[in-house]
C-alpha cells in the first residue's frame, strides 16, 4: 500500500507504540510529523526517518492544550499544506485502586487520553472539512472493557471510542471516516519494566501465547489511514492476540 502526497499527524510518536506507526506510514511515502512532550525523543525519530529516506518535521506539543494544538496544526499546514491523516497516540498511566486513586490522577489521565483526542480531532478536522477528506484513527485500550485498577484508564478508553463513533456520525458526509484501534499488551519500554512473574502471568492470559509489537498495531493503522478503506467508519479493532475474547483472564 502506498500513500504519497499524505500527510499524517501521530501525537505522542517520540516513542513506542506512535513510533512504530510513524515509521511505518512513512516507509509507506506519507509526510509524517512526529509530535511529542519530549524534545529529544522528537529529534531521534524524526532522525531516523530522514536517514531512512522519509520527510518528517517534529512539533513539541501537549495534547491537553488548545492553544498548543491549534499552533500545531497551523504549522502543518504552513509546512505541507494540508493535514490528511490524524493518529491520536498519545496517553498515560496512573494506575491505581479506587481507594488510592486521586482526583489529580483521575483528572491527569482523562486529560491526556480523552481530552487530548477531543482537541486534537476538534482542530485537525476544521482543516480535512476544507479538502472533503481526512483518516481519523484513535489508540484505545482492550483496557476499556475494564480491569482491576484502572478505573481512570479504561474509563479514558472507553470515552475514546464513544467519541469516535461520535465523530464518525458527524464527520462521514465530510469524507473524513474515524476509526479506533484497541491494543493488547504491546512491548513497550513499559513491557520491560514489569517484574519477570508478572510478565509470566500476563503471557500465560495470551490466547496466542506473545505479545504484540508496536509494529503490529501500525499494519492496522496503515489499514485505516488508507484510501481503500474510505467505506468504514466508527469502528472498533481489537489488536490484542485474542485476549478481547477472555476479558476475565489475569
Ligand atoms: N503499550 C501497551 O501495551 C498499550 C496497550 C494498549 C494501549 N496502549 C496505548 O497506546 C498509546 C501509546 O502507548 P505506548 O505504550 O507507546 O506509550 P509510550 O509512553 O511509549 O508513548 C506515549 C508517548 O506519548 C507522549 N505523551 C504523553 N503525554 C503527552 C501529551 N500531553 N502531549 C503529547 N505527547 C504526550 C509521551 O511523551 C510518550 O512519548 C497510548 O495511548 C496507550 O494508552 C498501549
Amino acid at each position: 500500500m502506498r500513500f504519497d502526497q499524505r500527510v499524517a499527524m501521530i501525537t505522542g510518536s517520540g516513542s513506542g507504540i506512535g513510533e512504530g506507526i510513524a515509521k511505518t506510514l512513512s516507509a509507506a511515502g506519507v509526510k509524517v510529523v512526529i509530535n511529542d512532550l519530549d524534545d529529544q525523543k522528537i529529534e531521534r525519530v524524526v532522525g531516523e526517518i530522514k536517514a531512512d529516506g522519509g520527510t518528517a518535521t517534529g512539533i513539541r506539543a501537549d495534547v491537553t492544550k488548545l492553544d498548543e494544538v491549534e499552533a500545531m496544526y497551523a504549522s502543518i499546514v504552513r509546512e505541507f499544506g494540508q493535514i490528511d491523516i490524524l493518529v491520536n497516540n498519545a496517553g498515560i498511566a496512573r494506575d491505581k485502586s479506587i481507594r488510592k486513586m486521586s482526583e489529580a490522577d483521575w483528572d491527569a489521565v482523562i486529560d491526556v487520553n480523552l481530552k487530548g483526542v477531543f482537541l486534537n480531532c476538534k482542530v485537525a478536522s476544521e482543516y480535512m472539512r476544507e479538502r472533503n477528506y481526512g483518516r481519523i484513527i484513535n489508540i484505545s485500550s482492550r483496557a476499556w472493557l475494564g480491569w482491576p485498577g484502572q478505573a481512570n484508564y479504561a474509563a479514558s478508553k472507553g470515552g475514546v471510542i464513544s467519541l469516535t463513533r461520535t465523530l464518525a456520525l458527524e464527520l462521514g458526509k465530510k469524507g473524513i471516516t474515524v476509526n479506533c484501534i484497541a491494543p493488547g499488551i504491546i512491548e513497550t519500554a513499559l513491557w520491560h519494566s514489569l517484574p519477570e512473574d508478572a510478565k509470566a502471568r500476563l503471557l500465560k492470559a495470551q490466547p496466542t501465547g506473545k505479545i504484540g509489537s508496536p509494529k503490529d498495531i501500525a499494519n492496522a493503522a496503515a489499514f485505516f489511514a488508507a484510501d481503500a478503506a474510505g467505506y468504514i467508519t466508527g469502528q472498533t479493532m481489537f489488536v490484542c492476540g485474542g485476549k478481547s475474547l477472555f476479558a476475565n483472564l489475569g
